[in-house]
């Protein structure tokens, strides 16, 4: 059945194919009114809960900002001006919040935590970033994929380098495979996604004719490709201890200007949910440098690359808002 009205966005499991691509087409469309000043508001009326445990620059202001395009009002809720977890549990918060809201989004640690809000809260629920999805970021990168390329989907060739364990990894696998898109993903095994992953995805891919490629090789698994995307080595909720281990494990999968080359393809574009360690100007960056000095010009991408033409990081993050408004009108709209 295709219907996305009053639908979960938990991790992209259980949407097909042919929703993932109505919701891309709704937000290019949205994208375009917006631009030509044609926006019609679907959502008057609306509240919608913002539960975020983890910090969040562009996911709060994407679900900010389509919400107030589209007519409807948001709560923000961060973890320490709410009872959540510290005197009240999920479930009790999620019979609460279902009660006043019509529909609720959650940043947080654990899978379990934003499947059990939508089992309890009797509204749709977004999954705004996981420990192990991000799903609204999935649509962002694969509608900015389309834009930057002649090609459709099926044709489009992408890598993912860097952890592939983590909410990152896990999605663009899973994206890319119901999608039916040639996904190569270069990492050490140890940062390989977990088997009952990888095995849910080849079975979707197998539907959608994706292609699905699992290398320890980085230039092998960013030959031919039109995009490379990376990701933070040592993601939010992990301790800071893991830097070394994963400094260790990921040097020769940083994306820099050789492995820019290594694809092969002059019109090969880089990809980042951001945000991105590509200098030692943040806190984090700077500190890591310090050990590290010849991370100072990035981690996992070097600032060449980041602040080159081939970059193409902040049409990824605009498009966060126009996707974000899409599975709202879906999913709230009424359309
Ligand atoms: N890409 C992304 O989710 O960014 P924020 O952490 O700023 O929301
Ligand atoms: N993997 C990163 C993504 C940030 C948007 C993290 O979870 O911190």
């Amino acid at each position: 059945a295709f219907n996305l009205h009053n639908r979960h966005l938990l991790s992209l499991t259980h949407h097909s194919e042919r929703e993932l691509r109505y919701l891309l087409d709704l937000a290019r469309d949205l994208k375009h009114a917006k631009y030509s000043g044609t926006e019609h508001q679907h959502l008057k009326g609306k509240n919608i809960a913002l539960i975020f445990e983890k910090t969040s620059t562009r996911t709060r202001c994407a679900f900010e900002v389509a919400a107030y395009d589209q007519g409807a009002n948001v709560t923000y809720i961060d973890p320490t001006s709410s009872q959540i977890g510290h005197k009240e549990t999920m479930k009790d918060t999620a019979r609460v919040l279902g009660r006043m809201y019509d529909a609720i989004e959650y940043r947080g640690f654990s899978q379990h935590v934003v499947e059990e809000l939508a089992q309890f809260s009797g509204v749709p629920v977004f999954n705004g970033l996981t420990d192990e999805y991000h799903p609204t970021q999935m649509l962002a990168d694969v509608l900015t994929m389309r834009e930057h390329s002649d090609q459709p989907l099926h044709q489009i060739r992408y890598a993912y380098v860097g952890d592939a364990r983590n909410n990152m990894g896990n999605s663009l696998l899973l994206v890319g495979a119901k999608l039916g898109m040639d996904v190569r993903i270069g990492a050490p095994k140890a940062l390989w996604p977990h088997e009952e992953h990888l095995a849910a995805c080849r079975t979707f891919a197998a539907q959608s004719g994706a292609q699905l490629t699992l290398t320890e090789d980085p230039r092998e698994a960013v030959r031919d490709v039109d995009f490379i995307h990376t990701d933070v080595w040592v993601s939010m909720g992990e301790p800071v201890e893991a830097w070394g281990e994963r400094i260790a494990l990921l040097l020769p999968y940083q994306v820099n200007a050789a492995l820019m080359q290594a694809a092969g393809n002059p019109r090969v574009k880089f990809m980042h949910c951001l945000p991105a360690f590509h200098n030692a100007e943040t806190m984090v960056g700077k500190e890591i440098a310090e050990h590290h000095p010849e991370l100072a010009g990035g981690i996992e991408v070097t600032d060449e690359v980041f602040e080159s033409p081939a970059s193409i990081v902040f049409d990824q993050a605009e498009n966060r808002m126009h996707t974000i408004k899409a599975v709202l009108v879906a999913t709230l709209g009424g359309i």
